[in-house]
């Protein structure tokens, strides 16, 4: 059976430079609270108009495929992550199918939050294994900017989220010292409440005793979206961060370990740790916690804030631009977020 090598990298961020001071317009916080509490100093917006999701998708996948010095045409399929899709249906995968003229391959729509990416590259990789596809693009893109709550009532979430894109074009290797080794996935529903956007949705206040949706007593429909619900503000992301934080410290250590034990490495084996960018504070806890040096973690969330499904890729795609990861070298991608989801993959650069 063949491995699965990435062939080809891009990523893509918007030129909009939102600084912590540039938020203050907007709600009452300040560049030293974001800073301590999780590392940020500025974020990207994409353009209100002329970028989405999907074309910032582009934007990386080119750059991608171009790397892999293949063409378009050569696609064979397309996983697409994300939870800030340009259309709630169909998926912005079929989008960029569109925009970048593919064939007309399948595309796959991943909402697995800040772990989409691991999951789409695991997804990939099982198709690369069994030898059904030769050239996969999968990518992870995200316009949080399109939603958040700017005022200061949204603001433990607005300021941690930015916009970007990353993506990669898995091909199959027969070298045995390259590729992905082994990918591990997890998740945990029991808190999905606690980092999330019920609405629009069809939950109806079925999951949680307190009533996140208002809407009134029609016999059939408006129950999905209502005045109500923008007026008393219920379409915005939730989430207690303390819980998040303190599931992240462990799950991310839990699932880092995981993979290597599955293939008989240890901590001082890895050239480099790609850690969701989720926050600093829980980067710095998690690499003390492995006892990794700083040259073992990738950390870029003081200039792009949490991305969620492109994160990971962005920050691959910048360590491998800087140079900080050569052929050979074992690198470890590892995710937590909503969901909970947790992930982790390592690989043979
Ligand atoms: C979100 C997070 C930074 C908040 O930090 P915290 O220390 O837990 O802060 P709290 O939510 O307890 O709020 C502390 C105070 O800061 C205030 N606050 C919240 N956001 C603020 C902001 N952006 N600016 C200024 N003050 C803010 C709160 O209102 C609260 O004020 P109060 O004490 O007067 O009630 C932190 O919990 C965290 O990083 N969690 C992990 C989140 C994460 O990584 N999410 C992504 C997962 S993929």
């Amino acid at each position: 059976m063949p491995r699965t090598k990435i062939a080809g990298i891009g990523m893509y961020v918007p030129k909009n430079v939102f600084t912590n001071n540039d938020l203050l317009k907007y709600m009452d916080t300040s560049d030293e609270w974001i800073q301590e509490r999780t590392g940020i100093k500025e974020r990207r917006y994409a353009d209100r108009k002329n970028e989405t999701t999907t074309t910032m998708g582009v934007e990386a996948a080119t750059i991608a495929i171009e790397r892999a010095g293949i063409t378009p045409q050569e696609i064979d399929f397309i996983i697409f992550a994300t939870i800030s899709p340009d259309y709630y249906f169909p998926g912005c995968g079929v989008l960029l199918q569109r925009a970048m003229k593919l064939k007309e391959i399948g595309a796959l729509d991943v909402r697995n939050q800040c772990s989409g990416f691991v999951y789409a590259l695991s997804v990939g990789d099982q198709f690369i294994k069994t030898g059904m596809y030769k050239n996969i693009l999968v990518i992870g893109s995200e316009k949080h900017s399109f939603g958040l709550d700017f005022s200061t009532r949204g603001r433990n979430v607005s300021v941690i989220f930015g916009d970007g894109a990353g993506a990669v074009v898995l091909q199959p290797t027969d070298d045995e010292n390259r590729g992905i080794l082994s990918t591990h996935l997890h998740s945990d529903g029991e808190a999905a409440e606690i980092l999330a956007m019920y609405n629009p949705g069809t939950h109806a206040n079925h999951w949680m005793p307190e009533k996140v949706a208002d809407f009134d007593d029609a016999e059939i429909g408006e129950m999905f979206f209502s005045h109500s619900m923008i007026e008393k503000a219920q379409v915005f992301p939730n989430m207690d961060g303390q819980t998040v934080f303190k599931k992240a410290v462990i799950k991310f250590p839990e699932v880092i370990k995981e993979a290597l034990s599955a293939n008989n490495f240890q901590t001082s084996d890895l050239r480099l740790l790609i850690p969701h960018q989720a926050n600093l504070r829980i980067s710095q806890f998690v690499q003390q916690k492995l006892g990794l040096r700083d040259d073992q973690v990738k950390n870029n969330i003081q200039k792009y804030g949490n991305t969620t499904a492109a994160s990971i890729p962005i920050a691959l795609c910048e360590a491998w631009e800087e140079g900080k990861i050569q052929e050979g070298d074992l690198v470890c991608l590892a995710s937590f977020g909503s969901g909970f989801t947790w992930a982790s993959a390592l690989l043979k650069w």
